[in-house]
This record gives C-alpha cells, structure tokens and sequence, in this order.
C-alpha cells in the first residue's frame, strides 16, 4: 500500500522538487495538527488566507446553512443569489463610496484579470504601469504585472504595454502619463518581502493617476481584512483606489476573490460586447456565505483594533543579532535574516519544533510571519521562543 505521502508525489502535480511534506488532519484556532494529534501553530495563515483562525465556527455553521439552501445555480451574474447579494451589501458599506460595485471571482489572479481589463476597457487605453518585485498572482495577465523576470520569462510572449517603476520611488511616478490605463500596485508589498511605502509616495501616486486620468488598481490581496492593522491597507495612507483587489481572507478559508469599483466604472462591462467579463464559478454562493460570516466575525468581534499590539509585542520579542531588521505593518511581518541559507535552515528548525512559518517569492533571506489575527499575547510569546531559540541555535 503506497503512503498518502507517495501518493502526494505520484498523482499531485508538483510545483517544486523540494515540497514541505507536512501533513495534517485537522486544524483549528491558530493550531494545525498531524495524525499523532501534535499541534503546530500556523503562523502564516495559510499564506494570509485564515486571518480568524481555522476552523471557525461561525464560519462553519454559515457554509453548512448555505449548502443546505443550494450550491451552484447559474454562471456569475444572471440570478439574484441572496449569499452574493448580501455579502457584497455588506462589502460597500465598509468600503468608501466610489467602491459600490463588487465582481466576485474564484481566486485573487481572476481579480487582477478582471480589473486590468476593466481599466483598459474604460480608459480606452492599452498601457499598464506595475512595481518591480510585485506579486500579482500566476496567470497570463497577473504574470504579465509581476515585476521579477526570473518567474515571467519562460512563459512569454506575455502581456505587451507592461512598463515597471520602483516600489515607492516618487522619481518614477512620471512614467505614468495620458497613455496608462492603469497602475497595479499592492497597497504594502508581499512577496518582496513585506515592503511598507510611504505616506507621501503613495499620496503623490494617488495624485499623479488623477492627474492623468488613469485607474489606481490597489492589489489588497495580502494586506486587507486587518491584517495590517486596519481593516484595509489603503486607510494608513489617505487614499482610496479606483479599483480595489481582495481575494485570500475574504472567503474566511474558502476560495473567493474580488474587484470593485464603482458603478460607473463597472458598467462598462455591459456592452460593446456584452459580458466583458464571464465566470462560471465567481461568488460561488457557498463561499459568499463564509466570506459574509467572516467579515461579520471579523467585524462583530473587534479582532483589527488588537493588531497593532500583537505587532509591538512580535518586535519586542524578536531582538536578536542575527535579526537585521523586522519590517512590516501589523500582523504582516518580514524578519530579515542574514541569506537564504540561514533562513531556511532556521525555519526548518522552527517546523521541528511546532511553529510554521516560511519565506517570501522575492525575497529568501527573510521569514514570513503573518498569525491568525487571533493569536494570544501568550501564544505570540511561545512562537517567538520557538523563533528565537532557532535563530540562536543556527547563529552560534
Ligand atoms: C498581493 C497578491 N496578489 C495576488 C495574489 C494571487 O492570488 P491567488 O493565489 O488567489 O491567485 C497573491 C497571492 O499570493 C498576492 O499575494
């Protein structure tokens, strides 16, 4: 009899040659646990997907309400599903008044396909402006907007009318002239290793897309849902996009994502040609309902207003030599480590001992911490001596 391990390697498609290998059976809370029934705390949230935790069982009882109503009726947009109705009611009423129109997709990349071409669409113009070492996500058009030739060039011909600037560097900012569609750009970027802009860059950005009537695309993927200390990225700088990206915890675990924008915007989808934009799956009815009960639960329970406090204590805690630099906003942290080399080998060490953490796409030297929103001050303290007993362990 092969082990569910070999299985794993001979049927599932392989992404890497070098897989984690862990298995779990359960999870719930900020703890995953294996067939012995040993818990690891998740530290990464599924890559900031489980921002309550997993397993919540408000979540729970609104998926098995939901599955109990109906499942898949219609392709995106014919029916008046109650679950995509009220979820999206509820999305706009937190969200500024230009974003009132919400498009549910299945993934956050179907979200970033969907709103560059929105933008093209409405600006009438072909030209997109993205950051280097951005992540977008894995298909044609979010490869196209990613900014690391290593992952993109096999895969071309890609997207053409793609121009890069620098992350928070105001001198690029004149690149974005009357011919951009749009600039995609994520609010505080994740995959580069958690990397926090300026108040001033991203105000001037905000300013210069007016100015020349281009479409500011904030990719909140990562950072939206608290994760960053408010219940989205773009609120600690003052400005509001014209299309905003969510995906990741939006399903409260469930696979979901979503562009917004306004009404005006939006419409342009309707006609010349007719459905612009087509899915069969987006705002599957199922995952509406866990997104409305994770919002709701996030919302009801107050879980944003103790994020920054769970960050003082993480950078407290993380002071260490070996330890160049804690960067971040929130609970989306970076440790940054000497290289790759160490760094692995001091998560390999923290896996062995019960706290899951990993590295970033752009950036290897340094640590990946992104909890539940959840997580105690006790448990922050027993991950960080886990952290700190590895680093010492590997930097003697
Ligand atoms: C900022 C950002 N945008 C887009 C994506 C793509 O989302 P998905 O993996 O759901 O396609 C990710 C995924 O990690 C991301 O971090």
């Amino acid at each position: 009899m092969p082990t569910l391990r070999q299985l794993f390697l001979a049927n599932n498609a392989q992404t890497t040659n070098f897989p984690l290998l862990l298995e779990f059976e359960r999870a719930e809370g900020i703890y995953m646990y294996n067939a012995e029934g040993r818990p690891y705390i998740d530290l990464i949230s599924g890559i900031g997907v489980s921002s309550l935790g997993h397993s919540n069982p408000y979540v729970i009882d609104a998926i098995k309400q939901q599955v109990d109503k109906y499942m898949h009726l219609m392709v995106y947009g014919e029916y008046v599903q109650t679950p995509q109705v009220r979820f999206a009611e509820k999305l706009v009423s937190v969200l500024p008044d230009n974003l009132q129109s919400v498009y549910f997709t299945n993934s956050g990349a179907e979200a970033v396909e969907g709103a560059l071409k929105l933008a093209k669409r409405f600006t009438r113009r072909q030209q997109v402006v993205a950051c280097l070492n951005s992540y977008h996500g894995s298909t044609h058009g979010a490869l196209s907007v990613m900014g690391n030739e290593e992952f993109k060039q096999a895969y071309r011909p890609l997207l053409p009318g793609v121009n890069f600037i620098r992350f928070d560097n105001p001198d690029d900012l004149l690149l974005i002239t009357e011919e951009t569609a749009c600039v995609i750009i994520e609010t505080i970027q994740g995959e580069a290793g958690i990397r926090v802009p300026d108040i001033a860059y991203m105000q001037a950005l905000r300013a210069r897309c007016t100015e020349m009537g281009t479409l500011l695309i904030l990719d909140e993927i990562q950072a939206a849902f608290g994760r960053t200390g408010k219940l989205f990225a773009f609120e600690h700088f003052g400005i509001v996009p014209d299309i905003l990206l969510l995906a990741k915890a939006l399903g409260g675990g469930m696979p979901i994502g979503a562009f917004i924008s306004s009404n005006e915007i939006m419409d342009v989808l309707k006609e010349n040609p007719i459905l612009g934009h087509i899915t069969t799956f987006g705002g599957h009815p199922v995952c509406c309902a866990a997104g409305l009960a994770a919002l709701e639960y996030l919302l009801d329970n107050e879980l944003v207003s103790g994020v920054a406090e769970k960050e003082t204590l993480f950078r407290e805690l993380l002071v260490h030599p070996a330890i160049h630099q804690v960067r971040g906003k929130g609970l989306m942290m970076a440790v940054e480590l000497e290289n790759f080399d160490l760094n692995k080998k001091i998560i390999d060490r923290c896996i062995e001992n019960g706290v899951i953490t990993d590295w970033f796409l752009h950036c290897s030297n340094s640590m990946r911490l992104a909890p539940p929103l959840i997580i105690t001050h006790d448990e922050i303290r027993k991950a960080c001596d886990v952290i700190v007993e590895a680093i010492d362990f590997h930097s003697k």
